[in-house]
């Protein structure tokens, strides 16, 4: 089977990179919530699969035994790391080569290059693509757009709201030892998709989960993790949307997505839209 075939059985043979699932993965995760929640695939190495909020919350607390260790940090030390060691100064980087760990141990090198990647990856796909969806959203959805230039108070609601419906992070996991979950046996050495994305979705959690309420009173989503790899920039996050869609709303609270076909989303493990033709009426 190749890794791009079509797919039959979402439950036994799904594929992220599927075009249908990139373009709207929603409808896939309803299907395999009801009938197969931890589903599997052969595809793109093999993994797991959870698509219900509480299986995502159980395994996302499941430290060690899914660990999320990063292969970048095997990458060798760029320069930046041997200038900060040979002159170091109170950055950043030399205040965590200076540092020691939970054991009092110092910081290997090697780690910072893993950190340093990390909070460059972290930091920069992630907020650009939600503010992407969001800027997708408002111009596909008038009544939604002309409710935030109306009443902009709303915004600390709506964004938390965005981010449910739009999550845009999906992390990976290997089990270091067999895991139980819901009747599955994920075996040791596999890889597990933490479906954060598809846990905000869930109806046992969320009122009305497929549509987005810009003034949602409760809403304990999932977008930027649960426990101790709870994402360590979320109010960063917040804060850079806030201020993005303000201004852009401040600026030009009219436009619409002039070529919805056209739209393209990037699929894997932030998802969010990468080209949105847009079109501002009352500049025409
Ligand atoms: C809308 C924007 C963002 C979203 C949705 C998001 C989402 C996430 C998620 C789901 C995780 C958990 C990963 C896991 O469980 O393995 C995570 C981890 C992390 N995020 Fe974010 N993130 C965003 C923005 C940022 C920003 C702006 C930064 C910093 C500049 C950042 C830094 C990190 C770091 C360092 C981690 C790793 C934490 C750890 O493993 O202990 N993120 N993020």
């Amino acid at each position: 089977m190749s890794d791009t075939a079509p797919v039959d059985d979402w439950g036994t043979d799904y594929d992220i990179l599927d075009p249908e699932y990139v373009r709207d993965p929603a409808p896939v995760w309803d299907e395999l919530r009801e009938g197969c929640p931890v589903a599997h695939t052969e595809r793109w190495g093999g993994s797991f699969l959870p698509t219900r909020y509480d299986d995502v919350q159980t395994l996302v607390k499941l430290v060690p035994e899914l660990s999320n260790s990063d292969p970048l940090v095997t990458t060798p030390p760029p320069e930046v790391i041997e200038e900060n060691q040979a002159n170091p100064d109170d950055g950043f980087v030399s205040t965590l080569l200076a540092g020691t760990d939970d054991r009092g141990e110092p910081i290997d090198p090697m780690r910072v290059v893993g950190m340093l990647n990390l909070l460059l990856i972290a930091g920069i796909d992630t907020t650009w693509s939600s503010i992407g969806s969001a800027l997708w959203h408002f111009g596909t959805h008038p009544a939604d757009r002309e409710r935030m230039a109306a009443e902009p108070e709303l915004w600390p609601t709506a964004i938390e709201e965005l981010l449910r419906f739009y999550a845009p992070v999906t992390m990976g996991r290997l089990a270091t030892e067999d895991v139980e979950i819901r009747g599955v046996t994920i075996p040791q050495g596999s890889k597990v998709i933490m479906n954060f994305p598809g846990a905000n979705r869930d109806p046992e959690m969320f009122e009305r989960p497929d549509e987005v309420i810009l003034d949602r009173p409760h809403n304990r989503h999932v977008a930027f993790g649960a426990g101790i790899h709870r994402c360590a920039g979320a109010n960063l996050a917040r804060l850079e949307m806030d201020i993005a869609l303000r201004t852009w709303f401040d600026r030009i609270p009219d436009f619409e997505v002039s070529a919805p076909d056209e739209v393209t989303w990037a699929g894997g493990q932030i998802r969010g839209p990468r080209y949105v033709p847009i079109r501002f009426p009352s500049a025409s």
